[in-house]
């Protein structure tokens, strides 16, 4: 279904990241795996692709970094010529009460998840719209639709990845390229594994399905968005939330 296309997806050396490229891959894509720090665990992601007979590739690139986002982009066109889906997954969480939060924890979960989405999709997107085709798929999150209380900075972040996406998409409208956002819920990845267990058993009786998600969950509504079956679909935000958010 996604065979001959060329994806790349940011921060996909664990977690979600992960589940997202070895779902594009399954369903034929080559991907290009992007990490930030960890080449070792992003390798694996690689290795992992192959041995499903697909093709992938590794390129380190920190998305708060306007220049690197360039170059990589720059670097994508250069090896592969085109880029088909992109998918905006990097993002990190700060948590903290608002009182207590520093500057540099908001600027920072806020240049990782915001800017590091408006870096990727702005430097692309002149071969996108020279393509006259693409999709774009931005990881946004519940939190930015309901607010969560000691998660100011990335609520606002993934709010923001909300307005961003809804923008674009009608920018990008008339020139075939859909851009949307995929909300998860909780999903058991490194992200949350930190939670204790009495803060787990209140987050279960948060959900409707009354259990977190897989980061699996989240790649199959992905792989959907990036695929034929959605070309008619744009500025959307899909929840993948076990009902979180109804
Ligand atoms: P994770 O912490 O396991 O993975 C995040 C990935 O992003 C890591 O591979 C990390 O190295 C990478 N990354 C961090 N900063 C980066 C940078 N500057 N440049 C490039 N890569 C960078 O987290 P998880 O759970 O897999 O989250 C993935 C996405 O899903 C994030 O955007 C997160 O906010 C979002 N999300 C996660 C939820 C959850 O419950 N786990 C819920 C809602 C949204």
């Amino acid at each position: 279904m996604l065979e001959g296309k060329i994806a790349l997806v940011t921060g996909a050396s664990r977690g979600i990241g992960k589940a997202i490229a070895l779902e594009l891959a399954e369903k034929g894509a080559t991907v290009i795996v992007n990490y930030a720090g960890s080449e070792q665990l992003a390798q694996e992601t690689v290795n992992e692709i192959k041995e499903k007979g697909r093709e992938a590739c590794l390129m380190q690139c920190n998305v708060a970094d306007d220049e690197s986002c360039k170059q990589l982009a720059e670097e994508v066109i250069r090896q592969y010529g085109r880029l088909d889906i992109l998918v905006n997954n990097a993002g990190i969480t700060r948590d903290g009460l608002i009182m207590r939060m520093s500057e540099e924890d908001f600027d920072q979960v806020l240049d990782i998840n915001l800017k590091g989405t408006f870096h990727m999709i702005r430097h692309f997107s002149k071969y996108f719209l020279k393509q006259r085709s693409g999709r774009i798929i931005n990881i946004s999150s519940v939190s930015g639709i309901l607010g969560n209380a000691g998660q100011a900075n990335y609520s606002a972040s993934k709010a923001g990845v909300i307005g961003l996406t809804k923008s674009v998409a009608r920018e990008f409208a008339t020139r075939g390229i859909c851009v949307n956002a995929v909300a998860p819920g909780f999903i058991d990845t490194d992200m949350t594994k930190g939670m204790p267990e009495s803060a787990l058993a209140e987050v279960n009786k948060m959900i409707p399905m009354g259990k977190m998600g897989d980061a699996k969950d989240v790649a199959k509504a992905v792989a959907f968005l990036a695929g034929e079956d959605a070309s008619y679909i744009t500025g959307q935000v899909l929840c993948v939330d076990g009902g979180m958010a109804i």
